[in-house]
């Protein structure tokens, strides 16, 4: 598991390396500025012509340092000071460079030659506050249209660390070189479209310098997977393995149920059990005869369906049912009779965005899988402001309704109601296809219902979800892909074998 701080985290981190360890702010900065020059070089080491862009606050700082020493390796660096406020560590470092003699210009028009091979961003790091304007937003205008490898220092300048937002401009880097902890604001869209690739640098703050309260975002990492797949016992039989009900389908959707039955059995889940209507009998008994059938006519009988419900060892609703009267009446009897964890899905998300009072439910491990059109629907505001506000957002109806609501978009989130968020960083954009969700929502009810606590259920099967389809968009192509394309891909997956 990793870490994602924000801001306002690595501040803190920052600060409490110093004051508690007594590690001066200067030795910080040096660090950075070697272990960043030693990385460059490394990646591109036939560089020449590089040149700085360097703010007022630290970000300036650091880069200035790193002009240094890439003068010292006999590399023509050259500072672009973009500021007028030369203070603090910022000053310290523009007298030794001074003292050094090497290049420094104050405008991009004073350049003498223009031909860099390197440019890099020490606008902003961490600490970009608000909207970019006037100069600054001009010179990352005119470093953009430069053609040059591009790599960011710390953060891309315009993206704020904290949600990954725009303000106003961004610099658009090839590369970013961050230090000691990713941060949120790189893996959230927009702004992991300007990270590039990047690179996590040690600079000697450790994780003893967590003294408040632990950062909340994280990702989850193979190796987590591999430790938190519930184990195959060798000795085990089909019950072992967990029960799940499959409540899906409906008479014009008879594959949302397909795939999230399939998806559950690919993932381990020993029994799949699909409720659905009697016309989807014949086609779903082909497709995938391993599941048992409850199927209903006009009416259901309630009896036998709470039977199903009682049988559970998971219980997922949603994927296909429609809003008809009839699924209103199923979903009323689910969240009155389930005992067993419940995973709501889809057309469930619909239904209860009539009336989300119904959600609240404090001692059922509940988890809710929005895409963003349901999140607007369950939380009445625009899909736009949900987009904007993305963490946010699902993280306060997590908390809100005690339940563990995993919001659904290029870049997924699981938030667990007052704890940690998990980012999911697998997957493409050929997943946003017809059926993907019910896969997502099938793997998820597979791994409860196999015993894994729901909140990292939800976290883990995102990763195997978005892993599958990253194998399944390199052998058919992210245009090509299709919901059945991320069955296979989970045949694949080594963790799986
Ligand atoms: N337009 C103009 N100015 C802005 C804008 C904007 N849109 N947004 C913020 N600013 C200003 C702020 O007001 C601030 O100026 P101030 O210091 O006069 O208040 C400045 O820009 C902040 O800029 P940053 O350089 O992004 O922030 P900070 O000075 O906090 O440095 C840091 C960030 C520490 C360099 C971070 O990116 C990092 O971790 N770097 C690597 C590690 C490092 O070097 N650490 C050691 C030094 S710092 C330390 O230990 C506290």
């Amino acid at each position: 598991m990793k870490y994602l701080v924000t801001g306002m985290e690595m501040k803190l981190l920052d600060e409490n390396t110093t004051k508690h360890f007594g590690v001066p702010s200067e030795i910080l900065m040096e660090q950075a500025a070697l272990v960043f020059v030693q990385e460059l070089l490394l990646q591109y080491p036939e560089s020449k012509n590089i040149l700085i862009a360097c703010g007022g606050g630290n970000n300036g700082g650091d880069g200035v340092a790193i002009a240094r020493l890439l003068n010292q390796k006999n590399k023509n660096a050259t500072v672009l000071l973009c500021t007028e406020k030369e203070e603090g560590l910022l000053k310290q470092q523009l007298q030794t460079y001074q003292a050094y003699h090497y290049p420094l210009v104050r405008q991009i028009d004073d350049l003498q030659d223009e031909s860099f091979d390197l440019i890099l961003d020490g606008l902003f790091g961490t600490g970009l506050s608000r909207n970019i304007e006037g100069n600054y937003y001009t010179i990352i205008e005119q470093l953009n249209a430069m053609h040059a490898t591009k790599v960011a220092i710390d953060m891309p300048s315009g993206i704020s660390a904290e949600d990954g937002h725009v303000l106003g401009i961004a610099f658009h880097a090839d590369d970013t070189y961050t230090f000691s902890y990713e941060k949120l604001g790189q893996y959230l869209y927009p702004g992991a479209d300007y990270c590039g690739r990047i690179h996590c640098l040690a600079i000697g703050i450790t994780e003893e310098s967590i003294l408040e309260r632990k950062p909340r975002a994280m990702y989850l990492e193979d190796e987590d997977i591999r430790q938190l797949l519930p184990k195959r016992i060798p000795d085990g039989h089909k019950g072992t393995f967990g029960k799940l009900l499959v409540i899906a389908g409906s008479v014009d959707m008879a594959g949302a149920a397909y795939f999230a039955a399939k998806a559950a059995y690919r993932t381990g889940v020993g029994l799949v059990k699909i409720c659905t209507p009697q016309e989807n009998r014949m086609a779903l008994q082909t497709l995938i005869p391993e599941a048992i059938l409850h199927t209903y006519g006009k009416t259901i009988d309630k009896n036998v369906f709470l039977e199903d419900l009682k049988w559970a060892d998971a219980v997922l609703i949603g994927p296909g049912i429609g809003q008809s009267e009839q699924a209103k009446q199923l979903l009323q009897w689910t969240r009155a009779g389930v005992i067993a964890p419940l995973v709501m899905d889809a057309d469930a998300l619909n239904l209860l965005s009539e009336n989300t009072d119904d959600l609240i439910n404090p001692h059922l491990d509940v988890v809710v899988t929005p895409h963003l059109g349901e999140m607007s629907r369950l939380c009445q505001m625009p899909v736009s402001y949900i987009e904007s506000h993305f963490c946010e957002k699902a993280c306060e109806f997590a908390d809100t309704y005690n339940v563990v609501c995993h919001l659904k978009s290029a870049r997924s989130i699981t938030a667990v109601p007052y704890g940690n968020h998990y980012i999911n960083t697998t997957g493409n954009s050929g997943m946003a296809t017809a059926g993907s969700g019910d896969v997502l929502a099938g793997i998820i009810a597979s791994l409860i219902a196999q015993g894994m606590p729901y909140d990292l259920a939800s976290a883990v099967g995102a990763r195997i979800h978005g892993q599958a389809g990253d194998v399944a968009a390199q052998k058919v192509g992210k245009y090509a892909l299709m919901a059945s394309d991320l069955l296979d891909g989970l045949t694949e997956l080594a963790y799986l074998q």
